[in-house]
This record gives structure tokens, C-alpha cells and sequence, in this order.
């Protein structure tokens, strides 16, 4: 019989681990405990908590009952991946060939400067990330810029502050 054993920090972090141990669980199973959907449970993972803590990755080998190197490993290959916090809402600006020559320094810039972070940044409070990418492979949409993954083509300016609105809300 398998058992079950449970580490509570001294920092209050229990219920945090208990949240990720949870959703771990949960998507590993989904996914029938397969060692070969790591790149997918990964990506759920990555979906649900936004970033892919230390914590996480060790629950998930132990779900997944590979070597902690492993999914590290995985994590760390792929670009896609983020071991460090996101915010709540993530920005990205495509800095591929097509998007560059159609302006996408100066939207980047313009994120920056609205967001108050540089590409490859999280804002202090943990509400904004933002990123710049090569090519997303929608080139006839350039300039492109992808905001909680629904893609917004031929961005402009007005058509950023009009997204970040949204996000944000009015600024005066
Ligand atoms: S260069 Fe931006 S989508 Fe291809």
C-alpha cells in the first residue's frame, strides 16, 4: 500500500504546496500518468500555475516517478517554458523578421514604457509579464503582439493602449 507522506514548511507555505501537489495530481492524471506526455503535462502545468516552480517540477517527477534531472531538464530545453514567476497577464510582442520591418521595435517599446517592465519582465506586483519573441508564424498579421494568448495582428500603438485598457483599466 502506498503512503502518504506530507512536508509542512516552518514559512506558512503549506497550503501553496498543498495547491500545487493538487494540480499536479490533476494533470498528471489527465494525462494517465504517461512519462512520455512530460512536454504536455508540462505546458498544462505551466498553464494552470503560470510558471513552472521548483516545487512543481519536483511533484511532478515524483507523480510522474522520474528523476527530478529529467523534468529539469525538459523544463530547461524548451524556450516555452518559464522557471521564473509570470505575471497574471502575459504580453508578448513578436520580434520575428516580418514583425520588426512592420514596427515591432517601437510596439515593444511602447509595451515597455505603458507595462513600466522590460521584455523578459514581471511587474513587482506579479500582474504583468512581458515578452519578446521570434516569429510566432502568423507573419501576415505583423506587426503581431499576443495578449493572454489570443493573438492581436497589424498592432499599433492606439491598438495597444486600447488591449492594455482592458488589462489595466483606463488611465488617465
Ligand atoms: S515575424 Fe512575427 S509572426 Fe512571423
Amino acid at each position: 500500500m502506498a503512503q502518504k507522506s506530507r512536508k509542512t514548511g516552518p514559512s506558512g507555505k503549506a497550503p501553496l504546496a498543498d495547491d500545487v501537489d493538487a494540480v499536479v495530481r490533476g494533470v498528471v492524471e489527465k494525462y494517465g500518468g504517461e512519462k512520455r506526455a512530460i512536454i504536455q503535462i508540462l505546458q498544462d502545468l505551466q498553464e494552470r500555475l503560470r510558471w513552472l516552480a521548483p516545487e512543481t517540477l519536483e511533484a511532478a517527477a515524483k507523480k510522474l516517478d522520474v528523476p527530478p534531472a529529467h523534468v529539469y531538464s525538459v523544463a530547461t530545453f524548451y524556450k516555452s517554458f518559464s522557471l521564473e514567476p509570470r505575471g497574471r497577464h502575459l504580453c508578448t510582442v513578436c520580434m520575428g523578421t516580418a514583425c520588426h520591418v512592420r514596427g515591432g521595435t517601437a510596439i515593444l517599446e511602447h509595451f515597455e514604457r505603458k507595462l513600466g517592465v522590460r521584455a523578459g519582465e514581471t511587474s513587482p506586483n506579479r500582474e504583468y509579464t512581458l515578452e519578446r519573441v521570434n516569429c510566432l508564424g502568423a507573419c501576415a498579421l505583423a506587426p503581431l503582439a499576443v495578449v493572454d494568448g489570443r493573438y492581436h495582428g497589424q498592432m499599433t500603438e492606439t491598438k495597444a493602449n486600447q488591449l492594455l485598457e482592458i488589462l489595466t483599466g483606463p488611465s488617465e
